[in-house]
């Protein structure tokens, strides 16, 4: 190894925030310094007890291994595998600090998640890495589906490229100040309703799912993987439960996050037909996390996905005064709902791209 004193670990990761001792504080931190700089602010950073609950999530068999050099974090390897009945895919991502780079050390760190993700059997490996805007002219590299550009000497693309990996789609991020845009979500409610008419209305709730409706929460949720644009990403299945409604509402709470929902309920079948939500991390005053957003393909048209967003926006400061920002991630290709954020306030922060590639079969 180039680096002397360079040590890649298994990270422990603690059962509650408590009982860290203090290297997964250590590696959010680093992680955090990393994401701002590509993105260029703070925004998205999440704080430890928020990013931990992610990885006590029953669905997912999530690890990270941490590179350290002289006992300081300085990278670390990030593998996701589903655990659904016939999952394929295995997220692979790897991170190392700007004063660290140009020293093989993401190498280093890559090489091991692409092993353990062969040796989980899995042959497709996406990442999802936030790069740099480059918007100094210089070389674009486009994916198949046309959308969106990255500028090709941004260090994750030179990286993910030299080894192997292709990119199949670009997603937006953007923010929205919910002070600056209040005239606009009230605009936005009065067409939502105009389009909604008679036929639905917006329930909107904080917390836990009302037991009455985790079933048709249920059923939203699987339909995020199919309903939403994945390019020529292999998705893998997920099914969906009320119980795993009640798990993922009690983790964001373990989390410390408030989950506010606004979701469309179609009047005279009682059944919810579209949700949005938002996770509002413990220290209030940071930018609330964008959940999902969905309308389902039957129920289209109607102005419904306007309605329960703008209704959203409407209940976060009631339930959240301290909250003055949402963030949230589009597919580039996705106008529609690009067409309702950019109504509502929302204007892009920077850029994830997604990547794959395919393992052999024998390596
Ligand atoms: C992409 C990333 C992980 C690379 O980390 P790194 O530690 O700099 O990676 P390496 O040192 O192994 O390789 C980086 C470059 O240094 C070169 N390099 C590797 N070892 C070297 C050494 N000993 N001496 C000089 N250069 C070296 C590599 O050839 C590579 O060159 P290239 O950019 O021309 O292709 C880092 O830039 C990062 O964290 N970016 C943000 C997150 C991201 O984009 N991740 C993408 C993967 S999901």
């Amino acid at each position: 190894m180039s680096v002397p004193g360079l040590d890649i670990r298994l990270l422990d990761i603690p059962a509650t925030i408590a009982d860290d001792d203090g290297s997964f504080a250590e590696m959010v931190r680093v992680r955090n310094e990393t994401e701002a700089a590509a993105l260029g602010s703070f925004d998205l950073a999440p704080d430890p007890a928020g990013l931990l609950v992610e990885y006590h999530d029953r669905w997912f068999d999530r690890r990270i291994w941490v590179a350290r050099v002289e006992g300081r974090i300085v990278g670390r390897a990030f593998v996701e595998l589903p655990l659904e009945e016939g999952a394929r895919i295995a997220v692979v991502e790897v991170e190392v600090h700007p004063d660290w780079r140009g020293r093989g050390i993401g190498s280093a760190l890559l090489e091991l998640g692409e092993g353990q993700a062969a040796q989980a059997g899995r042959r497709t490996l996406q990442a999802w890495p936030i790069h740099t805007r480059g918007n100094d002219g210089g070389e674009r590299l486009a994916p198949p589906t046309g959308f969106g550009t990255l500028p090709a000497g941004d260090p994750g693309v030179r990286f993910l490229r030299r080894a192997g990996w292709t990119l199949e789609q670009i997603y937006r991020i953007s923010r929205i100040d919910l002070a600056e845009s209040t005239a606009r979500t009230a605009d936005a409610l009065r067409r939502g309703r105009e389009g909604a008419g008679d036929d639905y209305d917006v329930l909107v709730w904080a917390g836990a799912t009302p037991p009455e409706r985790e079933e048709d929460q249920a059923a939203l949720y699987a339909r995020m993987l199919t309903d939403a644009p994945s390019a020529g990403l292999v998705v893998d299945p997920e099914e969906w439960t009320p119980e795993r409604v009640r798990d993922t509402d009690s983790r964001a709470e373990q989390g410390g996050y408030l989950l506010v929902t606004a979701a469309a309920r179609h009047i005279a079948t009682d059944r919810l037909v579209g949700f949005t939500n938002v996770y509002i991390p413990s220290d209030r005053r940071r930018p609330a996390d964008q959940g999902d957003t969905l309308v389902l393909k039957e129920h289209r048209g109607h102005r419904l996905g306007l309605l329960i967003k703008a209704a959203l926006h409407e209940a976060v400061p009631v339930h959240s005064p301290e909250t003055t920002a949402i963030t949230t991630f589009n597919a580039e290709e996705n106008r529609y709902m690009l067409d309702v954020n950019e109504a509502l306030g929302f204007v892009p922060i920077g850029y994830q791209g997604v990547w794959q590639k395919s393992l052999p079969e024998a390596r």
